[in-house]
Formats: structure tokens, sequence, C-alpha cells
């Protein structure tokens, strides 16, 4: 049985409390696309941890861990969060041969493009996240399963620094010293390499196991079906995570889709409901969004239903999970976009393009004291009726409320 948690935003819903919550009653636990751009903080025993690469299986001892073929690995983060979390990590961490790897000059890459992009910039995690994707795509990547033979890969990185040669200099990225990158690849190898192997056939061998496939990202950052070209450069919906693991789609049991009672995004383009005045202020600091990986502050705006609507069906979500509503205790009133308008006209789909759009809202009365609530009644009225005005709008149902930092504020329906 596989189930699978899906972001339904622009990243940063929470999935990582969710995944928390609900790791225990997992035996597999899968990242499948996306690399350390991803990032939540953990707490284990007291102590916390930043997970931007390890599956939050890890928060499970008894669960095995798999990097999948759709990530894209950087070694050294990697092994730093091998070596930062507990050495028994090692020990049920499963690496795909076949995901590919980000060498540094994708990172260098990465900010020499954006720097080049100026005021049209994507605002990525400069983490070197799309140029290890397009490589990829044009088949000139380096997959982790290609450590077994490092003279081969050197021979072939060779080929691809001199082919690249003309476009680095472009970028003012500086061609490695081959003999440095080999020193990099030898260590990646000492560090990695028993861990790494067929996990397409792993997970085809244990697939009568209870698995969890955790997204990174969300929908609305999927390189097809996001708001591109503000994306990221992997399919962050429910069948990128099929592609991205091997997993047959018949073998998807439950998706749940992560939702914050609000919305918010990191980096640049399209937000219909953003509020840029202080109502938006005081959710960024309610809800203390600075991120993760960046600590960059988040844009902040109310719930987007069109949005909300369009991820839902694309991931075919049988539940949400709707994250961090304590935020919004005490505003008088929250607002909810429940469609939008182009050039004086309605739309009730989410486009293929955001420009122009005005978002059109319905606003409803606040409430105070939502903060720690663990049972449905135990929630002010009138985040009762939010809730519920949620579910009929998005058509979906609203399985966990979560109402504060700890797992136990948590509501189950
Ligand atoms: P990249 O993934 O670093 O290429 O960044 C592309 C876009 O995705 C930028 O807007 C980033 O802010 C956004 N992004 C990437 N990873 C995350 C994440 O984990 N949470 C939220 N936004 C993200």
């Amino acid at each position: 049985m596989v189930d699978l948690i899906v972001g339904l935003q622009w990243g940063d819903e929470g999935k990582g409390k969710i995944v928390d919550l609900v790791a225990k009653n997992y035996d597999v636990v899968i990242r499948s696309q996306g690399g350390h751009n991803a990032g939540h903080t953990v707490v284990l025993d007291g102590k916390k941890y930043a997970l931007h690469l390890l599956p939050s299986g890890v928060l499970n001892p008894n669960a095995v861990n798999v990097i999948g073929n759709g990530v894209v690995v950087y070694p050294p983060q990697l092994i730093k969060e091998i070596k930062e979390f507990d050495k028994n990590i090692k020990n049920r961490l499963l690496i795909s041969d076949k995901a590919h790897m980000i060498l540094d000059h994708h990172i260098a890459i990465d900010k020499a493009r954006e720097r080049l992009r100026g005021k049209n910039a994507i605002g990525t995690t400069s983490r070197g996240i799309g140029p290890a994707y397009a490589d990829k795509i044009a088949r000139a990547g380096v997959r982790m399963g290609e450590l077994k033979d490092i003279d081969k890969l050197i021979g072939k990185l060779s080929d691809y620094y001199e082919m690249n040669k003309g476009y680095l200099e472009y970028l003012g990225v500086k061609i490695p010293d081959i003999n440095d990158v080999k020193k990099q690849l030898i260590f990646y190898k000492e560090e990695l390499f028993e861990n790494i192997t067929d996990t397409t056939k792993y997970l085809w061998d244990n697939i009568s196991k209870n698995m969890l496939l955790e997204g990174a990202q969300a929908t609305l950052l999927d390189i097809d079906h996001g708001t591109y070209p503000y994306v990221t450069s992997s399919n962050t919906i429910a069948s990128g995570a099929l592609t991205g693991s091997g997993i047959p789609p018949k073998k998807l049991n439950k998706v749940t889709g992560i939702a914050k009672a609000y919305t918010t995004r990191v980096g640049n383009g399209p937000f219909p409901t953003e509020e840029s005045g202080e109502e938006g202020e005081r959710i960024r600091k309610q809800g203390a969004e600075f991120g993760t990986t960046t600590g960059r502050p988040r844009r902040c705006g109310w719930f987007d239903v069109v949005a909300a609507k369009y991820a839902i069906t694309i991931n075919s979500c049988d539940e949400v999970a709707l994250m961090k509503l304590d935020v919004l205790d005490g505003f008088k009133e929250v607002k909810v976009g429940v469609g939008y308008e182009r050039n004086g006209k309605r739309l009730d789909y989410f486009p293929s393009d955001l420009d122009d759009v005005k978002p059109v809202y319905e606003t409803l009365p606040g409430w105070d004291g939502s903060s720690g609530a663990r049972k449905w009644g135990d929630l002010p009225d009138n985040a009762k009726k939010y809730i519920e005005f949620l579910e009929e709008k998005t058509g979906c149902k609203i399985k966990y409320i979560s109402t504060g930092a700890e797992r136990e504020d948590t509501i189950v329906r």
C-alpha cells in the first residue's frame, strides 16, 4: 500500500509535520523529486534537525528511507545530514543509482543565471537544482550509480566541461580542476556507495509493505503544471512522485494534500491572493513565515480556492490537511479567494498563465483561540465555519487541522 503526501500551494505548507505525525505507520518513506532546495526542521528527542535531503522516515527508527531516482542529490549535503542525524541512518537509507547528482558547477550556474536574469530572476534557492535537472533532460547528467567507475566518470566530465566551455565562460563559471573533481568523487563514493542501489527494484520487491511518498515543494511549483517559469525544475505533483520512484500508478492508494489556512510563496512569480500590506505582514509575523532553506521572508496572502481546487484535482486528493489555522487567530475578518477575474471576465479555473488575473474575495468573520485546539469541538465556531466553507468550495474533505507547532496540536476528523 502506497500513500502520498503532496503540497497544494507554493511549498512550505507544513508537509513535514504531517509526515512526522504519520511516519510511524509506514515501513518505507520515499523522496521522489527535488533536492536540497526542500527543507524542514524536525525535533527528535529534544534535538532539532534541519532535513533537506533525508526523507522524514528517519524519524521512525524502523522505517527504511529511499531517495528515489527522481531526486537530484548534492552529495556533500547528504553526507552532512547523515553525519548530523545519527550513524544508524546508514543502515536504513537507500539511494537510487538512477538519481542524478548535483555537482558544484550546477550551483555556480544556478547563481550565475539568476544574476544575469536580473529583475526577471526566478528567485531560486541557489542549490543548483535547475541546472542539474537540465543536464538530466539533455542526457548530459551524472547518475549516482556512475560513482562505481570514477575514471570513466572523470572522462565523461572532462568531455562535459570541454563541450560547455564557452557557455561556462559566458556565465563567469570557472571550470574546476579535474583532479579536484576526482578527489571529490572519490570522497562521495567512500561515503555513499554502500547505500546506492536499484531502488525501483527494491520498491517493487517490497510493494506489499506500507510506503509513504513524501512530496517536496508543491503543486504550483510543478515544472509543467505550476506558474512557469516561476517554478522548480521537477514534477512535484502526484504523477511526478510515481515517475520519481518507479512505483506503478495503480499501486497508489491514498493521496493527502497539504495546504496552509492561508497562502505563502518564496521567490518570484504571480500570487493572486497576495496581501502586500499590513495584513500580509501580520500573517508573516504570526506564522513566522521565513524560509527554512534560505531564511528569506515569505510572501503571504489569503487562501486561494481556485488554486487549491486545481491542485486537489491534478493530484486526485482523497483528503486535505489544513495547516497553521492558529496563525489566523485574532483577525476580525478573513478573506478567501473564491475566483479570479481577468479583463472583467470571471475565471473559476486555474489558467495556464496568471497574467492580469485579479482575485475575487469572499469575506468571513474571524475568530480567536484556535491555537492549540486538539478536538473539533475545541475550535471557535467561526473557525469551524471557515473550514466548512473551504471544504464546500474545494469539494475535498479536510481531515487534519493543525493548530500549533506541537505534534499533538492537530485535530484529526
Ligand atoms: P529552485 O527549486 O531552487 O530552482 O527554485 C525555484 C522556485 O521554487 C523558487 O521560487 C523557490 O523559492 C521555490 N522553491 C524551491 N524549493 C522550495 C521549497 O522547498 N519550498 C518553497 N519554495 C521552494
